[in-house]
Parts: C-alpha cells; structure tokens; sequence
C-alpha cells in the first residue's frame, strides 16, 4: 500500500515537455528555433498543462551534433539567445506554475570546448588528463575495438597527429570523451550544474549518463557486441560512484532538484540499477515503448517488465514515445492519427513519469527529407522538423526552416488545432487534466487487467480513487466488460457517457467509476 499521506516530490506527478529548440520556433525569423521562441509559446505550454519543460541543449556549440557537441556549458550559442534571455524563460515559466529543466552533457564536449583544445596542444598540459588519450599500438593501430555512435562501424579513437596519441570518443570524434576518473573532470562538471542551479532550474535531463565510467584497462569488447556503438553497452560499476557524487551535490539545493538519466541501455533491468538505493538518478529513461511495436502483447509484457524490475527497489518509472532521437511514435506505428492518439491515453495514464516530446501534442509525424536536406550525422533529422505554429505558408517560422516541415503542416498547426475541440492537441489537453485531477493517476498503483486478445488494461488506483485504461491495438472493435464512465476517449466518442463496453480498433478509453 503506497502512504497516502507522504507528500510526493513533484517531479513524480509532473508532465514533463521536452523542447529541442531548434525546431520549437523561431522569434527572429532565421529560420532556425530560439529561446525567445520558447519565451513567446510558455501561454500555449501552460495552456496546454505541462508542468516542466527539459530543453535540449542550446549551449555554445560548433553544431556537429546539433548542440549535443558543447563548447561552453555555462552560456547559450547567440543562434538562440542570451542567458539573459534564458533566465526570462526561468522567471516567465515559473509565473506559469512551469519548472525549465537544463541538459548536462557530461560524457564529452565538442573538441572546439577550451578544455579540450588545452588538452590537445600537448602531453603536458594540465588538461591532458581531463580526455582520454591512449598510445594503442602507433597510429594505424587503436587501443581497443570499441566503435562510435554515429560514425557508420567507425571507430571510437582518433589518432592525434600532434601528440600522437588517440582520444576516445564514444560519438563523434568531434566530441571527445571528457575522463571521469579525474577528480579535477568531476569537480567542474559540479560547477557546470551549479551554475544552472544557481540560475534556478528545477533539474537536469542527463545525456548518456551510464557513459562516463570506463573501465580503466580499456578492453576489447566481446561478441555479441562487438561492432555496435561502445556507448549502447556501457555500463562500468564507477559511473554509479560518479553519480552518487552529484545526487549528493543537487541535494544540498531547495525545492526537490532532479536528476533524470538518459540511461540508453539495452532494456528496464540494465537501467534500475542507475536508481540506486534512492542515492543515484532520480529518474532514468525507460525507452522500452519506443522501441515496442503497435501490438499488445509486447506492450504488456513491458508493463510487466517495468513493475518487476522496478518496483522492488522504490524506483519511479518514467514512460517516452518519441524524442529528438527516434522517428515520432505515429510514424513508427504506421502513420494513422487514430494510433498516435490511442497511444497518447496509454502514455499519460501510466504509472510513472511521462514525457512528451514537443509536436507529439499536434500529432505529427515525422517530415520526409530529402536527401539535399539531409543533415544529422544520426539519421534523426525527420523527428526534429520544425513545428508548424500556424495554419499560414510560413508556419510561424522565417523564409526557410532549417529542416523541412512535417506533412499536412497547415492542418496540423497549433493555431488550427487550438479552434477544434475534437483534434489532437485538445485529446492531449483533456488528458493531462485528467491527470492532474486524479491521485490515481498522478500516484497510484497499477494493476494489469485480464482482458481478450488484441486489448491491453489497467487500474489505477490511490486511496479511494480509481481509473481504468482500456488499450485496443487490434484491428477489430473488442468487447470488454468493464464499467464505469468514459472520462476521456481516443477519438473523443462518449465522454461523459456510460462505457458501452466496446472499444474500436487502434482506441483507448480512460474510465472513471
Ligand atoms: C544522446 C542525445 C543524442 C546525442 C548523443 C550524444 O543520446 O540524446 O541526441 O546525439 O547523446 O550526445
């Protein structure tokens, strides 16, 4: 039984936004996202009923990586802004009842970031140690055989002609691995995310946080996982001493800071033990249903996953559909809105801490980008296509986005969508009003329902508060017997009604006694 009186830290009943801001929107008509657009969309944010937004990095940056390459951590890039303007988007967010969540990049810089020009410019400098450079066997011969994310099977080592040794880079050898088991490395890292606390966020989004522990003998990796991207498997027992060392840091501030991991690790049970014994991430990523077909067998079986591999250590789960870094979740489920909104009912009555990604609220999909546009070394450019703020041509946005808009922009704008009461954007609404208006769903317990083939359900449950989600991801209309009163439907059909106990293909219903 969960204590019902116990006041609940509030990153566990928040709605969390992620903003890429690049592809938000674009107050100086550039064409490229900024934070004073951020600034001018937090009436639509509040509107919409979010309780914090995660921006994606918007530091200086050379842009190799979009920004995930940092070459100052403490100032904003000028393409999108000032801190001035940054700490506007804090004051202004907060007026809304809005926390700003900051990403730290702790596993690497961009090789523009001072620290890692010092470093390269000889073997002696003080910042040597703060990389990783080995001597592996002379140039043409790497330490190990790890590979890079992004870099097509190429390696996570690059030779330095200067110095001739290779750093290590688990992304792109424009940003090299920053070393962690240098204390000087960990204690600007804390500066790094003082200077943000200072500045009055609620907490961080940490970039491939399981990363920055390495084993120190630096060894080959072993099949089966040899030739996949080092950083899909990396987990060395030091990265959770590192992180102990910064949860200890974060609670010496007021007000319930937060640490959330991007842990991109391969499934829930490697990702619990970043939790802790409540001393590590207050949150870790669970990517599970980004990766689950449309299909509720797998969907269940995830839930059930979750709960075993969580609940036994007090860990607060978190669910994610679509982010800067997958194709949106209505693209990956085949394209049908109906989909993307049966899914949207399943997110957000989950137990655990949602996420959404911005324009998953539009129902948008992924745009098509052709190849003359194509610009993220990833393949990930299709999920961050700007979002379409109006109906007219330009969508709110300068002459020439820097990424093609998703389809069907015009129709799926926010200004358009906000005049109908049966779109997308206003399913979301009325969802995370639900939300907010229940214990049973912001806190409650979650028990999975016996229900026929094709339909996923399940109750929630907080004291004398309860809902039921009903999940149909068949292409029949199932019958159910469950009662109560349709609170909210995927396709908006009978809310407020009695649950006729029916639920139509690719739909969700939420019911309330
Ligand atoms: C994380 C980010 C991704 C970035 C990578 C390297 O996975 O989400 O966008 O490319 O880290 O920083």
């Amino acid at each position: 039984m969960p204590d019902l009186t116990e006041p609940a830290p509030w990153w566990k009943t928040a709605v969390v936004y992620q903003i890429y801001p690049r592809s938000f929107a674009d107050a100086d008509g550039d064409g490229i996202g900024d934070l004073e657009g951020v600034r001018g969309r937090l009436d639509h944010l509040a509107w919409l009923g979010v309780d914090a937004i995660w921006l994606s990095p918007f530091y200086p940056s050379p842009m190799h990586d979009f920004g995930y390459d940092v070459a100052d951590f403490c100032d904003v890039d000028p393409l999108f802004g000032t801190l001035e303007g940054f700490d506007r988007i804090v004051a202004e967010a907060d007026e809304r009842g809005i926390r700003v969540i900051v990403d730290l990049v702790p596993n690497h810089t961009s090789h523009e970031h001072p620290w890692f020009v010092a470093s390269r410019s000889s073997r002696d400098d003080p910042k040597r140690d703060w990389y990783v450079w080995r001597d592996g066997g002379g140039p043409d011969e790497p330490p190990n055989n790890w590979v890079g994310a992004f870099i097509d099977g190429g390696r996570a080592w690059t030779w330095d002609e200067q110095t001739g040794q290779w750093y290590l880079h688990q992304f792109l050898p424009q940003q090299p691995d920053l070393n962690w088991a240098n204390p000087e490395v960990r204690e600007a890292m804390h500066g790094v995310m003082r200077f943000w606390l200072d500045r009055g966020v609620a907490g961080f989004r940490i970039d491939v946080v399981h990363c920055i522990g390495r084993d120190q003998s630096f060894p080959d990796d072993e099949p089966p996982w040899v030739g996949i991207p080092h950083c899909a498997i990396n987990e060395h027992p030091s990265s959770h001493a590192y992180i102990r060392e910064m949860r200890r840091m974060v609670e010496g501030y007021d007000g319930d800071r937060v640490l959330i991991g991007e842990t991109a690790l391969p499934g829930t049970h490697w990702v619990a033990p970043y939790y802790g014994e409540g001393d590590e991430l207050h949150l870790a990523f669970n990517f599970a249903a980004t990766h689950a077909p449309w299909d509720a067998e797998r969907w269940r079986h995830r839930i059930v996953r979750l709960q075993e591999e969580l609940d036994p250590l007090g860990a607060w789960p978190t669910w994610v559909l679509s982010n800067h870094d997958v194709p949106r979740h209505r693209t990956r489920y085949g394209g049908a809105e109906a989909r993307a909104r049966a899914a949207a009912v399943a997110l957000l009555t989950q137990r655990g801490t949602p996420f959404l990604y911005a324009g998953e609220e539009l129902g948008l999909e992924d745009a098509v980008v052709p190849p003359e546009r194509v610009v993220d070394p990833g393949g990930r450019d299709g999920c961050r296509a700007p979002i379409p703020w109006e109906p007219t041509p330009g969508h709110g946005w300068g002459p020439e986005p820097w990424l093609p808009f998703p389809p069907d922009a015009a129709a799926r704008s926010a200004e358009a969508q906000r005049g109908d009461p049966t779109s997308v954007l206003h399913l979301y609404r009325r969802l995370l009003a639900a939300r907010k208006a229940s214990p049973a769903l912001r806190l409650g317990t979650l028990e999975l329902l016996d229900v026929p083939d094709g339909l996923v359900a399940w109750r929630r449950r907080h004291g004398d508060d309860v809902r039921t989600t009903v999940l149909n991801q068949s292409e029949q209309t199932v019958a159910v017997a469950l009662a109560g009163t349709v609170e909210v439907a995927s396709d908006g059909e009978g809310e407020g009604q009695p649950f006729e106990g029916q639920v139509g293909p690719d739909t969700a219903v939420l019911l309330r006694p």
